[in-house]
């Protein structure tokens, strides 16, 4: 099958500001459409850094970056209506209701109204959190706030979306439901493009990964093709730690 490209990466460097170690290092990538494609490294690998730059969130220090052949710098605004972002750290208004949120969120993307109170009302019962619609976000559980996160970066049925560890802290039913919902998301035509230290949950849920360290990419392949590569490892963990050795790295 011909798979056309979702995303293209060449060549990326990303050198913080009073920082002399690059956070991205010349990494250089295909992402196909229609993938469910993860980051896997562990903490300051590089992989939200990478993500930042690629959903417009942060500017390269070289290198380009071509979302369906077209590159941001270029066609930033066209672009930007066509992603979801679903960012690490929660950026949702404290003293606002779940629901005012979500307007907030959808609003900037040119949904009228009556659409939008149909897209919220769907994706609350999707996520299990209709009665807490009315709350506000200061008194949601991490998990429920994860959850809001998420619906506020799908509701205007975005081609790609972006998520930075999307499940990082929260309870087994809200991953849980976080984990279908992408799957499902998936299986209806979205790209996504996920971080994650978890190998467990990337085995589970990417059809293809890049193993990241040190900024830039040291394998790359679907879970079932690398573990028959690597046929001495039993998982994903067990390859990420022999082909990157056991030093820590923070
Ligand atoms: N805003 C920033 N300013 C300076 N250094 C940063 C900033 N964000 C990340 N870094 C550094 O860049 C490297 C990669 O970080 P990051 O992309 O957050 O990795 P990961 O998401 O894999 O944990 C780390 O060494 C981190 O300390
Ligand atoms: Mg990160």
């Amino acid at each position: 099958m011909n798979q056309s490209t979702a995303i293209e990466i060449r060549d990326l460097v990303k050198i913080y500001r009073g920082s002399e170690k690059a956070a991205v290092n010349h990494l250089s990538l295909m992402i196909p459409c229609g993938e469910i494609y993860g980051f896997l490294g562990p903490n300051g690998a590089g992989k939200s850094s990478t993500l930042n730059i690629l959903c417009g969130l942060r500017r390269q220090t070289s290198g380009t970056i071509l979302i369906e052949g077209r590159d941001f710098r270029e066609y930033s605004r066209e672009i930007r209506q066509k992603i979801g972002i679903v960012p690490q750290d929660i950026a949702l208004y404290p003293t606002l209701t779940a629901y005012e949120n979500l307007l907030l969120f959808g609003g900037v993307y040119g949904l009228r109204r009556k659409e939008l109170d149909k897209r919220i009302r769907e994706q609350l019962h999707t996520f299990g959190l209709t009665s807490s619609k009315n709350k506000q976000i200061q008194y949601f559980s991490g998990g429920m706030k994860r959850r809001i996160n998420l619906i506020a970066g799908i509701l205007h049925h975005p081609c790609i979306l972006f998520l930075d560890e999307p499940t990082v802290g929260i309870d087994v039913q809200s991953k849980r439901v976080i984990l279908d919902t992408l799957k499902e998301l998936n299986a209806r035509g979205t790209t996504m493009v996920y971080t994650s230290h978890s190998m467990d949950e990337a085995q589970e849920i990417c059809t293809s990964l890049a193993m990241i360290d040190e900024g830039t990419v040291i394998e790359t392949g679907s879970p079932a093709s690398l573990l028959e590569k690597h046929s001495e490892c039993r998982n994903l963990e067990e390859i990420y730690l022999k082909l990157t050795g056991k030093r820590l790295r923070d």
